[in-house]
């Protein structure tokens, strides 16, 4: 296998060109990430709903504003100790945080993730247009928005240039294969326009002839292997993101049973379901699924747990489910009443493997 290039971002050096995704509420948490560090690739820790299981927060809380506000602190205070753990297991690998833009308390998250040594902040689910600002005492944090268009990318580009900043490198993620809420509405699913051969190019060529520098493109959504991944660099992208792969690692913060559920998924079991944030995701069918497919989920009593994101349909109107809740029973083992998100690949993976090993598979490093 010819070896991959190493991958620079910001003033950062990576042995292998490879991000492991962050997969929210304690999918990546500081195991995966300093594993995937360790390994030469890049770990990240997701910021999302890190309070949820802490100490720092009580879910019988029982005024909402209470609720709510000891959550976001949980949040701040549990992704310390995330940051101080993955720290503690790689003290000198490259780690960094992903904070959705969706997600009440992002800004504070953002500045607690530069302060507290984060390498780098990765950050989509809606236009990160403001990163720059919050991380403006932290200059040697690398910044990477997370697009699915070279359109959104000019317009992040556009707006960070002004405030004397651009990206460090730019996850360009296809929301026709990635897992987890998708950078597109669901009648646009399966567009090729969001397929990397049209997107990288496309933005390769603004990059270069428009906006004259020279901005790594990270390829993300539907990597599974070494040819996904030379694809990827053959496009012109100067390296990968991957989530769904690192699920079936040994290392995975995710109950067993989460990794389990993976294992004796199929291709077919991939399916698309609707969220409270209005955008569609990727994942795994099970039980829950199928009822919120069906539209017949018995929770529509539960309370809005603790105002979590910006836009819920759930909040609002009791419309879908509560997505915080979904994720973490998931994560907790709950595989049947728990929301599974997933790549299109999912039921490839045949054993849970070391990351090393699954990186040296990949790499074809020692
Ligand atoms: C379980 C799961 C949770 C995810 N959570 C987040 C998240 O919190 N924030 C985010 O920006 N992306 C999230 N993603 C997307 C991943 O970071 C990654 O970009 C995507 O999974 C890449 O596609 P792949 O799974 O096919 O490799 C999640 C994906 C999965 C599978």
């Amino acid at each position: 296998m010819t070896p991959l290039s190493t991958l620079n971002i910001g003033q950062y050096t990576t042995r292998h060109p490879i991000i492991q995704g962050g997969m929210g509420i304690r999918i990546s948490g500081a195991k995966l990430a300093a594993a995937v560090a360790n390994a030469g690739g890049i770990g990240i820790i997701s910021a999302m709903g890190l309070g949820m299981r802490s100490a720092y927060f009580d879910p019988h809380e029982p005024s909402p504003k209470k609720r709510h506000d000891t959550f976001l602190e949980a949040n701040r205070l549990a992704l310390i100790d995330e940051l101080q753990t993955a720290r503690a297991l790689s003290p000198h690998g490259i780690i960094g945080v992903n904070v959705m833009v969706a997600a009440h308390g992002y800004e504070v998250l953002v500045k607690t993730a530069a302060q507290h040594g984060a390498n780098l902040v990765i950050s989509g689910a809606g236009l990160p247009l403001k990163l720059p600002e919050y991380t403006a005492d932290a200059p040697t944090v690398a910044l990477l928005p997370i697009v699915s268009s070279a359109r959104t990318a000019k317009i992040i580009c556009q707006k960070w240039q002004r405030q004397g900043r651009l990206p460090d490198a730019i996850v360009v993620e296809n929301p026709n294969s990635a897992g987890g809420h998708l950078g597109a509405k669901a009648q646009d699913l399966d567009s090729p326009h969001f397929e990397a051969d049209q997107v990288i190019p496309e933005l390769i060529a603004y990059l270069r002839d428009e906006l004259q520098e020279d901005i790594p493109l990270i390829a993300a959504g539907g990597i599974w292997d070494r040819a996904d991944i030379d694809r990827a660099i053959a496009l012109g992208a100067s390296g990968v993101q991957i989530g769904t792969r690192f699920i079936t690692t040994e290392e995975c913060d995710a109950d067993r049973r989460y990794k389990d559920f993976h294992l004796q998924a199929t291709s077919e079991d991939v399916v698309i379901v609707s969220s409270p944030v209005g955008l569609p995701g990727r994942a795994l069918r099970n039980p829950f699924v199928e009822k919120v497919a069906a539209g017949a989920l018995s929770n529509f009593q539960e309370p809005c747990l603790v105002n979590c994101l910006k836009v819920c349909k759930f909040r609002d109107s009791r419309d879908t489910y509560c997505i915080l809740r979904a994720l973490d029973r998931a994560a907790q083992g709950d595989v049947e009443t728990g929301l599974i998100f997933a790549g299109s690949h999912a039921g490839r993976a045949e054993k849970i493997l070391p990351v090393a090993e699954l990186m040296a598979e990949l790499t074809g490093a020692e």
